[in-house]
């Protein structure tokens, strides 16, 4: 038996979903752990070291679940919360502060990836002049993992496109913005997670678009993710694709998720965000260190495949920490 405090994000009742969802995932995640008999607390994060240090000695905590996804509302801030338990010497789950703030910062996460020779589409940042008058880009936050800011018109032809996105989207958000080439074809998300110090794939899920208007792009949008009774949200399913049936795509999906697992030095839980082109070439768009938890969603979903159910899933990520 442990106890562990959940920590979740500071989150006002009338946030978007995409905040919401932080609080219902932390509540699932303590009932998880006391169904399996451990002792769970939940608190929302401040910022504010001796605070927190209070609420680690007040329960007893023998280890923290880290559901901090922002901090006054920011994700980019939430790598501050692994700095800070590290230091106050208690276990935690899930990543460490580098590894979450380096993949939070996509152009730098590509960056690196390419460096270790890991496929990940071209991009260029503002001003763009690296990008061609006649090739397809998608437009997105730099920093944002939630899918902010993506819908159709993200998708843009040409450099002065996608400058006229980029220049509206800073408008309107806030933030960097870069394009990067938009690969046609299909989307996988793998969920890794730790197992004796070492990544472990889970069975992997293609996201299929149904009934989608021809020349629209296939994109999972806020939409999609965030707005459960939308079209988009309803025709993105979740497929998973078997190992028997296509196995060299299930080595590369695999081979390449481990190889980013180590190259960021990941802990706990991840997923990876694949686009594989249609020579079958699979290219890395994103990782996602403090990918959702909530029952039903991807790594969740995966698990089950896998045969874990929700609660084996959460003890699963506590042991690793
Ligand atoms: N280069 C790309 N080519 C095609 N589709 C893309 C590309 N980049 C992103 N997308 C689409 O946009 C979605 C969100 O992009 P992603 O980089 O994963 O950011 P987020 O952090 O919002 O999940 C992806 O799931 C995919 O559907
Ligand atoms: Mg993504």
């Amino acid at each position: 038996m442990m106890r562990v405090l959940v920590l979740h994000s500071d989150v006002p009742r009338d946030a978007p979903a995409d905040e919401l969802d932080t609080l219902i995932t932390a509540q699932a995640i303590a009932e998880a752990l006391e169904e399996r008999g451990h002792r769970a607390h939940l608190a929302p994060f401040v910022f504010d070291p001796e605070a927190i240090r209070g609420l680690i000695s007040e329960h007893r905590a023998d280890a923290v679940f880290n559901m901090v996804e922002a901090i006054f509302r920011q994700g980019e801030l939430a790598s501050v919360v692994p700095t800070l338990l590290e230091k106050l010497n208690v276990p935690f789950t899930g990543c460490r502060a580098a590894p979450m703030a380096l993949a939070g910062d996509k152009p730098l996460a590509k960056r690196l990836l390419r460096l270790r020779g890991l496929p990940t589409p071209d991009w260029d940042q503002p001003p763009f002049a690296a990008l061609a008058d006649d090739r397809r880009y998608i437009v997105k936050s730099a920093t944002e993992d939630a899918s902010l800011g993506l819908d159709d018109g993200a998708v843009v032809m040409g450099r002065e496109a996608a400058r006229a996105r980029a220049d509206g989207c800073r408008e309107t958000y806030g933030g960097r913005w870069f394009a990067e080439a938009y690969i046609e074809g299909r989307e996988f998300n793998v969920s890794v997670l730790e197992e004796n110090g070492a990544p472990r794939v889970l069975p992997i899920p293609e996201m299929c678009f149904h009934n989608w208007r021809e020349g629209r792009p296939k994109v999972v949008g806020y939409a999609a993710k965030w707005e459960e009774e939308s079209s988009e949200s309803l025709n993105t399913v979740r497929h998973f694709i078997s190992e028997e049936d296509e196995p060299a795509l299930c080595r590369q999906l695999t081979e390449l998720s481990e190889a980013a697992w180590r190259l960021f030095g990941l802990r706990g839980f991840a997923r990876v965000d694949f686009r594989v082109d249609e020579a079958g070439n699979a290219t890395i768009l994103e990782l996602n260190p403090n990918s959702c938890l909530e029952p039903g969603a991807g790594l969740a979903a995966a698990a089950a495949v896998a045969g874990m159910s929700y609660a084996d899933l959460i003890e699963h990520i506590l042991r690793a920490a």
